[in-house]
């Protein structure tokens, strides 16, 4: 309410033309109409902080004005000018829900000071009408993360908490958990939803060109900026900038961001001039920050800066309850997009699906579902369509696999060296025992393990020596 406007509804014209010039000293806006009908036209028109008007006119009176503004525009104030000051009047207009009366005839002084005890209250009705907007945008939470596990509640309920704020927040977790999803919740359910969600990513951008990128540049402040560049800090202006990956930041951009975080001010490369704008911060992880300040990569003042509101997403291992609900959530997704009406997993899928450890996470398991639905020729999903790491027993078909992830590289390196370790490992035992008649004690020593070392070795891969031949 920088410069109220306010409405003066008489049918006399001298009052009218009184009340606007007492009130345009106030520097109010002030308007006036010749009569209650017109009032009504001129309130569909602008946005009236306050309306004064008289109770008698010709045409339409003041209670009818009253009447309507109460039921159409009920934010604004009125105020009535009573012409014969009748009790019953005054109580009538009172209880149709006017802010005041005004005996005819008023001083100046009374006029300006009933609008100014109006605008008063005017001002304390929008700031309870913004609060309770604002309560009913925290009880309309939304997001787009599944899962009924106690973790994921609790990642659910933080967000919810924070989202409203502007505090900086710092997601961690592995690979494919959800952070980016998560940030994404707590932009949407911000006072910013309806600004820019602006998400960066800092391990593709190496140090100067990260720096250019947030902060923006002037022309020719390095070899290859041929103009002037706003930067993402800039572009996102009153929204929310996503930091991801914030490991890889350099030690001088790092700086640089300290800075900017403490008053969010900032310097364009080449800029003398310094820039403020109105952003807020979500970072996101998936190394360990501490470690790395202790490595000397992360300064430990930004990590103390940004490590305000930390939401650690549990990797899906953590959460197997979680498994299925997210399988049918993307296979719905996926059926749909591929026209086709796949209804679920049969029994043995299930088991599969829950059983494995998913070192890609929810990531791993969209890829998974979106593999299978495109392999299925059925209602339902089987273990024929899901050929998943860690479960096939020939290290050919493992070696054909095609990881998509780093995870997923990282893990069938794993599975396969494992698995020929076995191979080799059962293989070497047996013999030795096969040599040695099924002596332990010799077959350890002849290959030079100790004799509890041998054995665990048998009982690791299951071999026993072979049952006594029946008499025939
Ligand atoms: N709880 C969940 N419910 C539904 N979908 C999810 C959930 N968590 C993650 N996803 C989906 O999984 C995929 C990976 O999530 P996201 O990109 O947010 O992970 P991330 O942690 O940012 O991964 P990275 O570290 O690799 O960038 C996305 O398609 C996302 O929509
Ligand atoms: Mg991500």
């Amino acid at each position: 309410m920088d410069n109220p406007l306010i409405l003066i509804v008489d049918d006399e014209l001298p009052i009218c033309q009184n009340c606007v010039k007492i009130l345009s000293k106030m520097n109010y806006n002030v308007q006036y109409a010749l009569s209650g009908y017109d009032a009504l036209k001129m309130l569909d028109e602008y946005q009236f902080d306050v309306v004064i008007t008289d109770l008698k006119m010709s045409n339409l009176g003041g209670m009818e004005v009253l009447r309507r503004i109460k039921e159409f525009h009920p934010e604004i104030i009125v105020i009535v000018i009573t012409g014969y000051a009748s009790v019953s009047s005054a109580v009538e207009v009172m209880k149709m829900g006017a802010f005041d009366y005004l005996p005819k005839p008023f001083t100046p002084h009374e006029l300006r000071s009933v609008v100014y005890q109006a605008l008063a209250e005017r001002k304390i009705l929008l700031q309870n009408q913004e609060l309770i907007q604002k309560k009913e945008r925290i009880k309309s939470f939304s997001h787009q993360l599944i899962g009924d596990s106690p973790k994921i509640k609790k990642v659910i309920s933080m967000v919810q908490k924070v989202a409203p704020t502007d505090s900086t927040v710092l997601i961690s977790g592995e690979s494919g958990t959800g952070k980016e999803l998560i940030s994404r919740a707590v932009h949407a359910n911000s006072a910013r939803k309806d600004e820019v969600f602006f998400a960066v990513d800092c391990g593709t951008l190496s140090g100067n060109l990260l720096e250019s990128e947030l902060f923006g540049h002037v022309k020719g402040a390095f070899t290859g900026a041929h103009k002037k560049k706003d930067g993402i800090f800039r572009l996102a202006n009153k929204g929310t900038v996503f930091l991801d990956e914030i490991s890889n930041i350099s030690l001088n951009v790092q700086s640089k961001l300290l800075r900017f975080i403490e008053n969010r001010e900032f310097l364009p490369l080449g800029n003398t001039a310094v820039q403020k704008v109105d952003v807020r911060l979500i970072f996101a992880t998936n190394q360990n920050l501490e470690e790395q300040v202790a490595g000397g990569s992360f300064r430990e003042d930004f990590y103390y800066r940004i490590f305000v509101y930390p939401i650690m997403m549990p990797p899906l291992r953590e959460r197997k309850m979680d498994i299925l609900p997210i399988a049918y959530h993307f296979l719905k997704q996926f059926s749909r997009d591929l026209d086709k009406k796949i209804t679920g997993f049969d029994a043995n899928a299930v088991n599969r699906l829950t059983d494995y450890d998913w070192p890609g996470n929810v990531r791993q398991l969209r890829n998974i579902i979106e593999r299978a639905a495109i392999l299925c020729e059925k209602d339902q999903i089987t273990l024929k369509e899901l050929p998943l790491l860690g479960d096939i027993g020939d290290i050919e078909q493992l070696i054909d696999n095609i990881p998509a992830t780093n995870e997923e590289l990282k893990q069938i390196k794993k599975v396969i060296r494992q698995k020929a370790v076995a191979k080799v490992e059962k293989n070497f035992v047996t013999n030795a025992l096969i040599q040695n008649d099924w002596n332990v004690t010799r077959a350890a020593q002849k290959t030079g393990l100790q004799r509890t070392n041998f054995q665990t070795l048998m009982k690791k891969h299951n071999i026993k020596p072979p049952s006594p031949a029946k008499p025939t």
